[in-house]
């Protein structure tokens, strides 16, 4: 373990394996006609993630397994779509070990990744908290690969309609809110909620494992 790296994201970003699966992982999502999950999606989870446990005053360690976790979540798609949260855990796995991370730090972003698309979800961990939370922010139409055909797919139509999404931690009021803005011409409000509902329980149940209250706004109005 000498020559192991520091854990940090720009070096983690540098490794030829995180580099090739997640190229990997985004050119299977486009051959099965899924949104964009390309490093904007990683780079984007991972700080999210990070910025929660941030501004929550998570210790630094959690911050950067966060980060860390956030980047590498999606990876497990190269494989294939089912699954992909588990196998992403365990390829993770032979990556961190170029890292100087113990074993312990290891498993908690294996435990992030490998829960990240769960629905009946017990949540135990932070890390993993933020992580749930952060890859459901993630909603824009940046993500639609194909705007022509945004009528035929309500996944698409949806992310494409949302014009703007912002997730803001408040410490204070111990709230966890997401936030936005929703073009109601390309998509009804309840077209957000047929695909988001169990997402949004889930981040109500990862939210509530950090101290905190989820809340959801669509056009300044409160729905969750
Ligand atoms: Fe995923
Ligand atoms: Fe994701």
């Amino acid at each position: 373990m000498s020559s192991s790296l520091a854990l940090d994201l720009e070096k983690l970003k540098q490794h030829t394996k995180v580099n090739l699966y997640i190229e990997g992982a985004d050119k299977y999502l486009d051959a099965i006609g899924y949104t964009e999950h390309n490093v904007r999606h990683a780079t984007k989870v991972s700080e999210i993630a990070s910025y929660i446990l941030k501004e929550l005053n998570y210790p630094e360690k959690d911050v950067i397994l966060a980060s860390a976790a956030g980047y590498l979540h999606d990876i497990g798609n190269f494989l294939g779509r089912q699954n992909h949260d588990q196998l992403g855990a365990i390829l993770s796995k032979d990556i961190l070990d170029d890292f100087d991370i113990s074993t312990e730090d290891a498993v908690r972003i294996m435990g992030a990744i490998g829960i990240h698309e769960a629905e009946e979800v017990g949540i135990h961990d932070p890390v993993s908290a933020a992580i749930l939370i952060a890859d459901k922010a993630d909603v824009h139409r940046g993500r639609v690969r194909n705007p022509s055909m945004v009528s035929y797919d309500i996944h698409d139509r949806v992310n494409y309609a949302a014009t703007e999404s912002r997730l803001i931690v408040d410490i204070k009021e111990k709230t966890i809110t997401l936030y936005l803005t929703i073009d109601t011409a390309l998509s009804q409000v309840i077209e957000y909620f047929e695909i988001f509902l169990s997402r949004m329980i889930v981040c109500r149940k990862a939210a509530s494992a950090l101290g905190c209250e989820f809340q959801l706004f669509i056009n300044k109005t409160r729905l969750a």
